[in-house]
């Protein structure tokens, strides 16, 4: 696939297949394409947890998510924003700005690299941060932004979800 093309053909994926594996190789590609995000002063205020782990996956998704696909992917992708990290350089706007625009920029490569990869994923943001925080055990300065259940496609997208128009949402001046 072409580059305009991974981007067009990425959906959000909620049903995935239950006998097909994800590597730790494919795992590695993504996570490649997360760390090679832009991010503030190259600061990389993320940090992110790779489940496996059926009955940690079970938890989150049940506790934290209430989004069940959760735990029908192979692997789910925690993404954290290292609010420490971000702070200590920018301060409130590191702590308040750029520690989601970062994480932000890393998950969307994230999804990106999924779907180069024939898999797909979809970005959870409705979740419970603190329980999620409190079930995986994390550190106060890391604050969960994302969960990204990852593997291969059970479902495809007739059509492209609704997008506003560029004359809609945009000012040229
Ligand atoms: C910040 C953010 C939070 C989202 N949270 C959820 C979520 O909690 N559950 C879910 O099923 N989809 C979630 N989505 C996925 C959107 O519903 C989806 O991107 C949108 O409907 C467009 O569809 P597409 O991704 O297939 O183009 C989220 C997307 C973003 C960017």
């Amino acid at each position: 696939m072409d580059f305009f093309e991974v981007i067009n053909s990425r959906r959000s994926v909620r049903k995935f297949k239950q006998d097909v594996p994800v590597s730790d190789e494919q795992v590695r590609k993504i996570l490649d394409a997360a760390i090679m995000a832009p991010s503030a002063g190259n600061g990389q205020s993320w940090h992110f947890v790779v489940l496996r782990d059926k009955a940690l996956k079970g938890e989150i998704a049940a506790k934290a998510g209430h989004q069940a696909f959760i735990d029908q992917a192979p692997v789910a992708i925690v993404v954290c924003a290292d609010m420490e990290r971000a702070g200590s350089k920018y301060g409130d706007r590191g702590r308040g700005t750029y520690a989601l625009q970062e994480t932000a920029a890393a998950v969307e490569n994230m999804l990106l690299a999924a779907n180069a990869l024939s898999l797909a994923s979809c970005w959870v943001g409705a979740f419970d941060e603190a329980k999620a925080a409190e079930i995986l055990k994390l550190p106060s300065h890391l604050r969960p932004v994302a969960i990204l259940p990852i593997g291969a496609p059970a479902e495809h997208a007739v059509r492209v979800p609704q997008r506003r128009h560029i004359e809609d949402v945009t000012e040229f001046r």
